[in-house]
């Protein structure tokens, strides 16, 4: 099939609910990919902050391929080799303690205010049920999950949501505080606003957050679902900021490309739930785990969070080289590989001329570009980006 033709069934037998680039990718290797018209781009975008690895990493390929030949599902009523091989590699190398593994980063999150909600009311006994989370959230399109987000335009239209969660400002303690009460459970936040479009919070934020959830014996939940597995340079963003939360929730890179989720917690924490409290079919299957677990190895064998970190800031200089010269261009931040440009522009056009320059980019809100070029990304390929991001800003600048 052409570009055309998946376009046109998709519209026929999909059901609306992306607005997507007007392209159908059927091939990757490493930094790059091909539609179906046989067209190449060097993707900066990595599947939403999934392909962490690149495409058909050689390890990952192989992985997939010898689980495939040996068992891909059985059921959590049974004990699964690489589940607990997977969770021992996540504890080592975290904060956590124990991992309960689920399908998606929405799954995750809505498990992790399942613990809390349960921690409150098993582990210390109180009638806590409330959640703060912060405005211009993403967690996730579960209705418990919508809700979490703060942002209007997810909920309207899919009422009545759940109670029980509130909104505080991202960075402003205060606004933090002014929320709690005794029946609040956990603050949920994530360590950089991703979808809210690259939004970071100063390190005293999160160690006045850790102090004032310590304080108040309310839980500290980190989404990590995007920014987590490397993103930042470090297995979880939340590192940087020289905290530990009580649960972290991952999922998109986790797997290389297969679904998945995890919540990590403490013992303290994890304790609350007993057999029969959460569960989920698929979660932590043998195939799934085993590919977790070659991917989370490779991250540490290659060295990528350092190359993240190295890539990142070589990323970031070149494109303040941009800022420059295209007056439009506002701000660049990020840290690590995800990274983002504020627009005087809307973004979409550019991300539409950027697939014509042969670049995959993301307008992760109207006029900001988000860039996830994954964290195998070399300098060389960075130098290509730049260039065509160049010719994509010049011709965007000729219209707009
Ligand atoms: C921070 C964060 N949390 C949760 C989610 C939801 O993850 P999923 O789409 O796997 O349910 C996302 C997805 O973009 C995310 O960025």
């Amino acid at each position: 099939m052409k570009n055309k033709q998946v376009i046109e069934l998709t519209h026929k037998y999909v059901m609306n609910t992306y607005s997507r680039l007007p392209v159908a990718l059927v091939r990757g290797k490493g930094s790059y990919v091909w539609d179906a018209d046989g067209k190449k781009y060097l993707d900066f975008f990595s599947g939403l902050a999934v392909d962490n690895l690149g495409h058909s990493h050689p390890k990952v390929v192989r992985a997939i391929q010898r689980q495939a030949g040996r068992l891909l599902h059985v059921s959590n009523v049974f004990y699964i080799d690489h589940q607990a091989a997977l969770a021992r590699l996540l504890v080592r190398k975290s904060f956590a303690d124990k991992v309960f593994f689920c399908n998606s980063g929405a799954e995750a999150n809505e498990g992790a205010v399942k613990l809390a909600r349960r921690f409150a009311r098993k582990v210390l006994g109180q009638d806590r049920y409330e959640v703060i989370t912060m405005k211009n959230s993403f967690h996730g399109r579960t209705l418990a999950m919508i809700t979490a987000t703060g942002q209007a335009k997810y909920q309207e239209g899919f009422g009545p949501l759940p109670e029980g969660f509130h909104y505080a400002a991202f960075g402003d303690l205060a606004s933090v505080e002014a929320l709690m009460n005794d029946r609040t459970c956990a603050v949920l936040v994530e360590p950089i606003q991703g979808e809210g479009g690259v939004r970071l919070a100063s390190t005293e934020f999160f160690q006045g957050l850790r102090r004032l959830c310590d304080e108040r014996q309310v839980l500290l939940i980190c989404d990590e679902v995007q920014v987590g597995m490397g993103r930042t340079g470090k297995l979880l963003a939340h590192e940087h900021f020289g905290i530990k939360p009580d649960i972290a929730t991952m999922a998109k890179a986790l797997a290389g490309g297969l679904p998945i989720g995890a919540i990590l917690a403490t013992d303290r924490v994890a304790a609350a739930f007993s057999p029969g409290d959460h569960a989920a079919t698929f979660g932590g299957n043998p195939f799934v785990t085993f590919v977790a677990g070659e991917v989370v190895k490779a991250c540490y064998q290659e060295r990528l969070f350092a190359n993240a970190i190295s890539m990142g800031r070589y990323l970031m200089r070149r494109l303040e080289g941009l800022r420059k010269k295209f007056n439009w261009i506002t701000e660049v931040r990020g840290l690590g590989l995800i990274v983002a440009l504020d627009l005087t522009l809307p973004a979409r056009p550019i991300v539409l001329q950027g697939l014509e320059q042969g670049i995959l980019l993301n307008a992760v809100q109207e006029k900001t570009l988000r860039l996830l070029p994954p964290l195998t990304v070399t300098k060389k390929e960075i130098d290509e980006a730049l260039l065509r991001m160049e010719r994509t800003f010049e011709r965007v600048n000729g219209v707009q």
